[in-house]
């Protein structure tokens, strides 16, 4: 699915905690891929920097096996990975001490090429990061700075770690990622919106009943437990992806694809978000946490098994009912919900229509069922749009509900790109577009905190769900509530 491909100019990644997980899972295969369809100039370099002492020769291998565990076999080229790890360099360091930083400094060199720097470290350290790069003169104007979540985990940390990262460079060169703005349908969703005349006239509450995001994953924990019982659902996925998502489909059409107007107009989105608190959490907030069941017919334990505090009242599981208080959406509920341990892995965007207006057939034509949009980001990525037509044949007019189907892989062959490919290489070009701005980030956790200080004035606990399901019953009834379901793909045919 890979368009057209041009190169960018050579550039120099510097990597710390360039021997971590994300770095090896995420960061060195997309950066192959990029590299392996030629878009990676030559000269460039890929700087790993973390405390381990490894030689550069070490660093290599560690990338070579990097690449042959986390792609897939058939774009596995060993020449081209030879060519890729080539570009690999190795210093090891301490964002705590002076070690390591002359010898980064002096392998950086003094030419004026793109510089960035990937905290792909723990936010405790990204002030460290930021002053001792700073205390260095690494810092240049062709220098950025790539930050992952969790940007805080209220908007007072969040506001803290802007504020440290800030004193260093400007926000014009700091890239906070969510990986989520690099998926294919979530651009797509802009494309869809924005380079069509069809959608946007019905893009309101005249035509739009209401808006289902659901992400939700088979896996569990994972063995992030220490990390994920201090955020849950809410800080680690509603927070970043399922706000960005609500936004993306939300935001007035922007002037343009350049990175501050575009973010403008989500920011306008977060701010429109009519607040959840004590007073109305219960109705418009559920929350669950799985016990053991089954993914797959494979036995999986219970959340709290798989974590230390055995009391822990985190939620694996969220739903909400969210409105947007402005004239384009007032009376357009946003429904999203997200788990872990749910019977599939899916994310999509359902966009509901309302009912045509007025029926002309007769009962034997059967039931009028609404047009609904779904953009589907994971698995089978594409977009359906659901219509009604004539049942075709002979005899009488009978109604019947169909799809144009449009299969991303069915229409497009090859492999859909992964996000961080993306985004790792919009970094190099200097495109802030499909990152987060300091205030969208602070906007964010001003709209969370609130739900959270909700939930914790409470002595009400996450409703158990087992796993494998798709969350507790209550989140049926928050839809249902407004005579309303949530979307599953079986309910169409
Ligand atoms: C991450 C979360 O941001 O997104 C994980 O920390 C989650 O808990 C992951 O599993 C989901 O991403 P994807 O791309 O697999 O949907």
């Amino acid at each position: 699915m890979t368009s057209q491909i041009i190169p960018v100019e050579a550039f120099d990644y510097v990597v710390f905690g360039g021997t971590g997980d994300l770095s090896e899972r995420k960061l060195i295969p997309a950066l192959y891929r990029r590299s392996a369809d030629g878009q990676i100039t030559a000269g460039s370099r890929i700087i790993g920097a973390s405390r381990a002492e490894l030689s550069h020769e070490e660093f290599r291998k560690f990338a070579g096996d990097a690449i042959r565990s986390h792609v897939s076999a058939e774009e596995i080229d060993e020449t081209k990975i030879a060519d890729f790890i080539g570009m690999f360099y190795y210093i090891s360091l301490d964002a705590k001490s002076d070690k390591g930083w002359a010898a980064l400094t002096e392998l950086l060199g003094d030419e004026d090429r793109v510089r960035a720097y990937y905290l792909a470290v723990g936010p405790s350290l990204f002030g460290d990061f930021a002053e001792r790069l700073h205390a260095n003169g690494l810092i240049r104007e062709r220098s950025r700075l790539v930050i992952e979540k969790p940007i805080g985990t209220d908007l007072q940390s969040a506001r803290d770690l802007n504020k440290i990262v800030g004193k260093y460079f400007h926000e014009e060169q700091i890239y906070r990622i969510d990986h989520y703005l690099g998926k294919e349908t979530v651009q797509n969703l802009m494309a869809l919106r924005f380079a069509n005349a069809l959608y946007e006239p019905l893009w309101n509450s005249a035509h739009v009943d209401h808006v289902q995001i659901t992400v939700a994953e088979t896996l569990g924990v994972e063995g992030r437990g220490g990390y994920y019982d201090k955020s849950g659902a809410i800080r680690d996925m509603v927070q970043n992806h399922l706000l960005q998502l609500l936004c993306l489909v939300a935001m007035e059409p922007p002037a343009s694809m350049d990175g501050d107007s575009v973010r403008d107009e989500k920011l306008k989105v977060l701010r429109c978000l009519e607040p959840i608190n004590s007073s109305n959490a219960a109705e418009n907030t559920v929350r669950g946490q799985y016990s053991a069941g089954a993914n797959d017919g494979v036995a999986v334990p219970a959340y709290l098994d798989e974590i230390e505090d055995k009391g822990s009242n985190t939620a694996t599981f969220v739903a909400l009912k969210a409105n947007i208080q402005n004239w384009r959406w007032a009376g357009v509920p946003f429904y999203l919900r997200t788990g872990k341990r749910m019977p599939t892995r899916v994310s999509e965007i359902v966009i509901q229509f309302k009912p045509a207006p007025h029926n002309i057939f007769t009962e034997d034509a059967g039931n009028s069922i609404s047009n609904r949009l779904v953009l589907r980001l994971q698995p089978d990525e594409g977009v359906k749009q659901w219509i009604m037509i004539k049942d075709p044949g002979p005899g009488g007019m009978r109604l019947r509900h169909v799809s144009l189907d449009m299969s991303f892989a069915d229409s497009f062959g090859g492999r859909s790109p992964d996000a961080y490919e993306r985004l790792l290489l919009d970094v190099i070009r200097g495109n802030q577009t499909l990152f987060m701005r300091r205030d969208e980030v602070e906007a964010a956790w001003k709209w969370i905190d609130p739900i959270i200080e909700a939930w914790e004035s409470t002595d009400e606990k996450p409703k158990k769900y087992v796993a494998g399901s798709w969350g507790p019953s209550d989140s049926v009834k928050l839809i249902s509530h407004d005579d309303r379901t949530w979307h599953e793909e079986h309910d169409e045919e």
